[in-house]
């Protein structure tokens, strides 16, 4: 088993079989009407197993479903964040680490602003590492759950077309879902204005469409994943939101006139309501938000059963 095949870091080279694979085990999480729903054969998996999830940057839904679905296992979350933690006094995130390893936590869910933190823990530390977000690098579990939901919406992925538009180049959301997605067979639009657009990233990015106009990016799209601008992560780059509102704000009236009728709209929030999104469509029908919340415990479970479940299976 190739030494990967314990952590979660990417969707840009997790073998496609295991991407499937958490997908096909989250959906044995959910009931017909895309609750979550424990199969008690699942609900000692974890076997009283401590996963610690390490959050040194703001999350209410990641944190909280990771938190929910260690529960939900028979696991014992351990939350460390930067303000109560030694972090705050200098000590290292590996260094922290390897301490929590020692009292003998079984896994670690992370989230850093800096890119290279879940690869330097993959080498000092004998247990798996699960990446909940590393600066503007991935978040390969919100892009897992965003195609379940899809996967569950449309039936398939393959031949797919999903526009991601917003703050591209600011976003692991927008990376993790460009590579999977497309991965998969999806037709992946990529839209924003040219300031939060970035160029082909290195070529490390998917071949995929960018385009710098919102009916652009809109047409023929089946499913549009509208992201927020990231402000912490502007780096001096000044905005006018107020022409940002006009030119990328997905409203009724856009939703009507540039959008497919049967065309649905995903966040992974937090939403920055009358910004990227009206509240009604937010809220509207055609709005799959909450359900992607619920689909993320699902994939949070799924992850954690397969990495850290007292099976031990690594698909
Ligand atoms: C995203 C993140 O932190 O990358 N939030 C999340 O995990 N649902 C997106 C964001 O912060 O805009």
């Amino acid at each position: 088993m190739p030494l990967e095949a314990r952590h979660l870091i990417d969707l840009e080279t997790l073998p496609l079989a295991r991407a499937t694979a958490l997908l096909d085990l989250a959906e044995q999480f959910l009931d017909a009407r895309g609750q979550v729903a424990t199969p008690a054969a699942f609900h000692a998996a974890l076997a009283d197993r401590q996963v610690a999830l390490l959050f040194l940057e703001p999350s209410t839904r990641t944190r909280v479903s990771f938190e929910i679905a260690t529960r939900r296992l028979g696991g014992y979350p351990v939350v460390v964040d930067g303000d109560s933690s030694s972090i705050q006094k200098g000590e290292s995130v590996v260094d922290t680490c390897r301490n929590l390893e020692a009292m003998g936590v079984s896994a670690f869910v992370v989230r850093h602003q800096q890119d290279d933190i879940p690869h330097l823990l993959t080498q000092a530390l004998q247990v798996p590492v699960i990446n909940a977000g590393n600066g503007r690098g991935e978040h390969p579990t919100q892009g897992l759950l965003d195609t379940l939901t899809l996967r569950r919406r449309f039936g398939r992925i393959a031949g797919l077309r999903v526009s991601i538009i917003g703050d591209i180049a600011h976003s692991r959301v927008a990376r993790s879902n460009a590579h999977l997605l497309s991965r998969l067979g999806a037709h992946v639009t990529l839209g924003g204005p040219p300031a939060l657009l970035p160029e082909n990233d290195d070529g490390r990015w998917p071949d995929v469409r960018h385009v710098t106009q919102r009916a652009e990016a809109l047409e023929g799209a089946d499913a549009v994943i509208v992201l927020r601008i990231q402000h912490e992560r502007l780096e001096g780059l000044k905005l006018d939101v107020d022409a940002y509102i006009r030119d990328w704000r997905i409203d009724d009236v856009v939703l009507r006139n540039e959008m497919r009728p049967s065309a649905v709209v995903l966040h992974p929030g937090p939403v920055m309501r009358g910004v990227e999104l009206a509240p009604d469509v937010a809220d509207g029908p055609r709005s799959l938000i909450l359900a992607q919340v619920a689909h993320g415990v699902a994939i949070r479970q799924a992850v954690l059963a397969t990495l850290v479940g007292a099976s031990g299976e690594h698909p």
